[in-house]
């Protein structure tokens, strides 16, 4: 018996049967995934897999043509972004997640759009206790920043509607090993650690999994993998195929496309 069965964890957010696209042939195909309060939840994969589509299907931007969103229970799915803002999912996009030429109080104060002055001003101050270290940038623009920095401020602008799901697409992507490690050590676990269900997205995948509960692998649109992060990190054979799918020096994700074809024929045999 595999441990999400013995997992107890109330789910947060789930999808179920989602296939989506935009428009045309669909990009996702059957997804199903859950994330847990408190559970990190990576989705790792090759480019062009359709990780950021799927993300974009549940926050109600890329078009659903099967399946659903639950949230809590609840079906959300279709609901625009700024409604399941509302309800309690935030979502740090990879590009465009902080705004330039503003300073970080002024970010954090646009994350709070919802609320009056006197709200705003007690959300930032749980804000900067989850990232304590943005308290003396606070007036500093952001894009004096450095990368992690940048992306404590999107976090914690996110934060600042007190979401209990939060979706994050590759928060690494731009920045170094080193700094990639301490985003995720630093800032994703810990918002794991607070309760928060988190599902992230990412292509350094011993980093991501190092810091996950659980792990699912999407080739071609289609989850061909998922398991216990920890274990797929011990077990040399899981450990390759997870990180052939999504080695960055590979081309193209290809190599990881095939041993994904391959894990998914042995994974239906298996059944
Ligand atoms: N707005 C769009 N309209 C049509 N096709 C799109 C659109 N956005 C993405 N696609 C296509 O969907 C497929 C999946 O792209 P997606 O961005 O979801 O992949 P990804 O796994 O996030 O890749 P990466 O790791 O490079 O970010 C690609 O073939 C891409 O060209
Ligand atoms: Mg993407």
């Amino acid at each position: 018996m595999s441990s999400a069965e013995h997992d107890t964890t109330p789910l947060a957010l789930s999808i179920r049967g989602m296939t989506a696209g935009y428009g045309g042939p669909p990009i996702v195909h059957d997804v199903d995934m859950n994330v847990g309060s408190g559970r990190v939840v990576a989705v790792v994969g090759p480019n062009g897999a359709g990780k950021s589509t799927l993300l974009k299907a549940i926050l109600g931007i890329a078009r659903v043509q099967a399946g659903r969103v639950e949230l809590n229970g609840a079906d959300v799915t279709g609901v625009p972004l700024e409604k399941l803002a509302r309800l309690g999912i935030g979502y740090v996009p990879q590009a465009d997640d902080v705004f330039d030429g503003l300073r970080v109080r002024e970010n954090l104060d646009m994350g709070g759009y919802l609320f009056n002055r006197a709200e705003r001003a007690e959300r930032m101050e749980r804000a900067l206790e989850v990232f304590p270290q943005l308290r003396p940038r606070l007036n500093r623009y952001v894009e004096t920043l450095s990368g992690g920095e940048r992306k404590m401020t999107a976090i914690a602008r996110v934060l600042m509607l007190d979401p209990s799901v939060l979706i994050l697409d590759e928060p690494t992507a731009s920045l170094s090993p080193e700094l990639s490690r301490t985003v995720l050590e630093s800032q994703v676990r810990r918002l794991g650690d607070l309760g928060k269900a988190v599902l992230l997205v990412e292509q350094k995948a011993v980093a991501a999994l190092g810091v996950s509960d659980w792990a699912y692998m999407l080739v071609r649109g289609e989850v061909v993998m998922s398991a216990d992060a920890h274990e797929v990190l011990e077990k040399p054979d899981m450990r390759e195929i997870f990180l052939g799918a999504t080695a960055p020096s590979d081309e193209p994700g290809e190599a990881g496309a095939e041993r994904g074809g391959m894990v998914r024929t042995s994974i239906r045999e298996a059944e």
